[in-house]
């Protein structure tokens, strides 16, 4: 059964502490689109990051890109999107509203008289499935009627495709060498929720790797390897963490095989990231549809042929969604409930908290100087109202791992409270070693 109250505190949480809001909240809200808040911004950068400087910046064999969002009509067209990126609906005749044809709320069978609509209960209105597609149109050129129907791309990934030559081409790589990009993308779900988990509009981290053909079973499973082991660094419990292959049924149309990395949610287990085995399927449709050869030149070899592509695609908003279930728990302590958000310090938005335990005696002077000092480094937030407990607690809820206190000791031999914010143990470090001491511990 869905632990939903767990959603609900969080969804709560990160509306009081600033990670995510509702998007246009004032107008009522615009369904399955959220807002990112100054807490939220640093997390779900400091995801990005990580991949960042996983995939591109600590190897020499993946180049980074930023394509636009639009692109030529024709691409989703190669792509398959505008005849397969579609879901069945059926629509109340009734109520007005519209549903997945397989949604499990359904009784009986859209269509026929006996099938109930899960919202309003009127029998016999639901329609039959009709094929809905899932990308947003919209139009480009000043004159509606005659400009042309461009999309906002569904994934990142064929802005990859289309640039791989220009990017093998100036980059002077080899084969195998990947590209990676991170982006929006768009996607007008049709049961979206879970809070940020199914969205419309959401980021991707993907990156294709091109390989010669004949290698790319190889290089998939190396893939694998390294991107389960990415989530595993970011602090995920590795007991929520497993595979889950696609069977021929449920294999995309481009994909030879395909695993998802699933994470265990309160609503179940869930995919985080997929990895694919493309084949030459995507280098092979854009090269018929635009008539351009996207063959490579193995010169050692001095062979010719359509690169194979392994890819993996991962959601920005959905391993910072992870991040926050993964890291959420409560604690009584004394008698009160600590809410702590125990996210690892390399990802967690503010790293330390400062703070002068009382507003006299030199103390706020202290705590400003080492704020102001500290803040070049890394992100730190400054703190002097209430008491020194609850602005502690405050910082657990943030996931701020360090908590240091100016006190009157600091004034006598130049040390500070660090408070660590799993065990609340305290030690003195330093005033002069405290930045190295957090930086360390990043
Ligand atoms: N290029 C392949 C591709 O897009 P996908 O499985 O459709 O594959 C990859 O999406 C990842 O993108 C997913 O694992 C998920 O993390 C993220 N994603 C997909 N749809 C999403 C949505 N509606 N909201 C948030 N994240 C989404």
């Amino acid at each position: 059964m869905a632990d939903t109250t767990l959603m609900d505190k969080l969804v709560s949480l990160c509306k009081r502490r600033g990670f995510v809001f509702q998007s246009s909240e004032i107008y009522g809200g615009l369904g399955s689109v959220w807002d990112y808040g100054p807490l939220g911004v640093e997390l779900k950068r400091n995801v990005k990051d990580r991949w960042w400087r996983a995939m591109v910046q600590a190897r020499d064999d993946i180049e980074g890109l930023d394509a636009a969002i639009l692109m030529h009509p024709k691409v989703w067209e190669a792509s398959g999107h505008v005849a397969g990126f579609t879901d069945p609906l059926v629509d109340c005749r009734h109520c007005k509203n519209r549903f997945r044809a397989d949604d499990p709320r359904i009784k009986g069978t859209p269509g026929q008289p006996d099938a109930q609509c899960p919202v309003c209960g009127t029998r016999g209105s639901l329609t039959e499935p009709r094929m809905f597609n899932l990308m947003f149109k919209t139009f480009m050129g000043p004159v509606e009627d005659s400009a042309a129907v461009v999309y906002l791309r569904p994934e990142t990934a064929q802005g990859i495709y289309v640039n791989y030559l220009n990017v093998l081409q100036s980059s002077r790589q080899r084969i195998p060498f990947g590209i990676a990009q991170i982006g929006k993308a768009f996607r007008n779900e049709i049961t979206p929720g879970n809070f940020i988990f199914r969205t419309r509009e959401f980021e991707q981290m993907e990156m294709q790797f091109f390989v010669q053909p004949g290698t790319d079973a190889e290089w998939f499973e190396r893939w694998r390897e390294w991107r389960m082991e990415w989530h595993r660094s970011l602090g995920l419990s590795p007991a929520k963490l497993q595979w889950h292959q696609h069977s021929g049924s449920e294999l995309a149309h481009y994909a030879k095989a395909a695993f998802d990395i699933q994470y265990e949610f309160p609503f179940g287990w869930q995919e985080i990231e997929g990895i694919h085995n493309r084949g030459d399927f995507d280098l092979g449709r854009h090269q018929e549809y635009s008539g351009k050869k996207l063959e490579y030149f193995d010169q050692a070899q001095n062979q010719r042929y359509l690169p194979c592509i392994v890819e993996t695609s991962a959601g920005a908003d959905r391993v910072a969604l992870t991040l926050l279930v993964d890291g959420y728990r409560e604690e009584v302590v004394e008698g009160e409930t600590r809410v702590v958000l125990g996210l690892s310090p390399s990802v967690a938005p503010i790293k330390a908290g400062v703070f002068p335990l009382v507003k006299k005696d030199g103390m706020p002077e202290l705590a400003t100087t080492l704020y102001n000092e500290l803040r070049q480094q890394f992100s730190c937030f400054y703190d002097d109202s209430g008491a020194i407990g609850r602005r502690y607690r405050r910082m657990d809820e943030a996931g701020t791992p360090f908590g240091l206190t100016v006190d009157g000791d600091t004034l006598a031999n130049r040390t500070v409270t660090v408070r660590h914010r799993d065990s609340m143990q305290q030690e003195r470090v330093g005033l002069d070693r405290v930045a190295g001491y957090i930086k360390e511990r990043l």
